[in-house]
């Protein structure tokens, strides 16, 4: 006999209240649709929406929501928020930021939040933001930053090519019990299968079919605009790193987890452009091949060029550190980036100290003392090079790196 699966609501609509269950189960997405659907053919288009229940967002589930919650708005239906806590105020569910209106907000904290793009010079401080965050939070495998870096570009760039909006929205999460971070993008465009199907050789034959296409090599719309690499290569990223994708639009859902692919075709939709959702989850502590991903083709990495000095060699200028040489959270954010730039380069780091009076115990421990624990005395000496360091730092360090040592050869570092 066939078992028929019921699921029990996420969203209980109680008149015109929904109460939300949470925020981090895509199926809320395809519920919130649903009742969209039905206030639309309704005589009151007024929707209370209640989080009370809400204690986290994943950026697959709130990206959406919130993209779709702005652009129907703007279709006749009202909505009022009721219990938006710190959290999601701080996420920005009820108005995604704008990056031009939120430049400051976007260089120094960008993840965790929702953001609207509206244009190419609005995608690059994004892009420039969440890769220097990542690298101060997180420390990343060889591969990871620059095969992320290539892949969100990709993305956010289709959006503007392809989606026939000239916006989009994106956030990007860290979880690191589980070393992974995901992002999320959206746009309310004309979907994949109708951008194939109107001006493309390749001829879909329905909205799943159209997804299989995409993602394979040198399929794109119109090859004088695109050469179809975009989400090949994001495809391939994932893959070689069995990390997580999915690539929602129209009415089709194609997900990639752990190198095996499924796809449906049931999705619910608006009754207008419905858009894409590129949703994609790395490994930060797997190493990625981005050549074999890429079939040969290796990115240049102009951000460690430009740390380059004509010999090769990376200097880091450590009075230019914005979060200073005062505190343990800075200390900590520079080791990381210190320690990706060395997984990603394999180069020798100079450490200028040039210009800087005195710097706290803390922060020296956090920097120096720990990373000469992580690389061992005899590795640090052969990867860092410290330099221009007076002599009041210099017994700073000298003490933070000796009780570090210490700490570590009895066993409690
Ligand atoms: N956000 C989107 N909205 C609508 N269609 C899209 C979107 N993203 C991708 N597509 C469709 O999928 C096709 C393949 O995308 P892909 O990024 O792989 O290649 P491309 O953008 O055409 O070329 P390239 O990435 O090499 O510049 C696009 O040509 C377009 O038809
Ligand atoms: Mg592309």
């Amino acid at each position: 006999m066939k078992k028929n699966i019921t699921h029990e609501s996420l969203i209980k609509k109680e008149g015109q209240e929904l109460i939300f269950d949470n925020l981090t189960n895509p199926r809320v997405v395809s519920e919130f649709i649903d009742i969209l659907n039905e206030t639309l053919n309704s005589y009151n288009k007024n929707l209370i929406l209640n989080f009370k229940n809400v204690k986290g967002a994943f950026p697959n589930v709130s990206v959406p929501i919130a993209g779709i919650i702005e652009n129907i708005s703007l279709r006749g239906i009202g909505f009022e928020f009721y219990y938006l806590s710190e959290f999601l105020k701080k996420l920005s569910i009820k108005t995604p930021l704008r990056v031009q209106e939120n430049k400051d907000l976007a260089q120094k904290a960008s993840l965790g939040k929702i953001w609207r793009f509206d244009s190419a010079d609005d995608i690059y401080l994004l892009i420039n933001s969440f890769v220097d965050e990542l690298s101060q939070i997180i420390v990343c495998e060889k591969g990871v930053l620059e095969g992320f870096e290539w892949s969100i570009n990709e993305v956010l760039d289709n959006v503007l090519q392809h989606s026939s909006r000239s916006f989009g929205y994106v956030m990007g999460q860290v979880h690191p019990k589980t070393k992974h971070f995901v992002f999320c993008v959206y746009d309310t465009g004309q979907g994949i299968y109708n951008s194939l199907l109107s001006s493309s050789v390749h001829k879909p034959k329905n909205p799943v079919d159209a997804l299989k296409l995409a993602v394979k090599e040198g399929v794109t719309r119109d090859k004088k605009i695109g050469q179809g690499n975009g989400l090949w290569g994001l495809h391939q990223i994932v893959s070689e790193n069995t990390g997580i994708l999915n690539i929602i639009s129209n009415s089709a859902c194609y997900n990639l987890t752990n190198n095996e692919l499924k796809t449906f075709d049931c999705v619910s939709q608006l009754p207008y452009d419905n858009g894409c959702i590129v949703d994609f989850q790395i490994d930060y502590s797997k190493e990625i091949s981005i050549s074999k991903a890429l079939g040969g083709y290796e990115p240049v990495n102009l951000k460690l060029e430009s740390l380059e000095d004509n010999a090769g060699n990376i200097k880091i200028d450590l009075h230019s550190k914005e979060s200073g040489v005062g505190t343990r959270k800075s200390g900590e954010k520079i080791r990381n980036e210190l320690i990706n730039i060395y997984k990603q380069s394999n180069k020798n780091i100079t450490l200028d100290f040039a210009n800087i009076n005195i710097i706290s115990s803390s922060f020296a421990d956090e920097l120096i003392g720990k990373l000469v624990t992580e690389f061992g005395f005899y590795g640090f000496n052969n990867i860092f090079k410290l330099k221009n360091m007076n002599t009041s730092v210099q017994s700073i360090v000298q003490r933070s790196v000796a009780q570090r040592m210490m700490e570590s050869f009895n066993g409690k570092g």
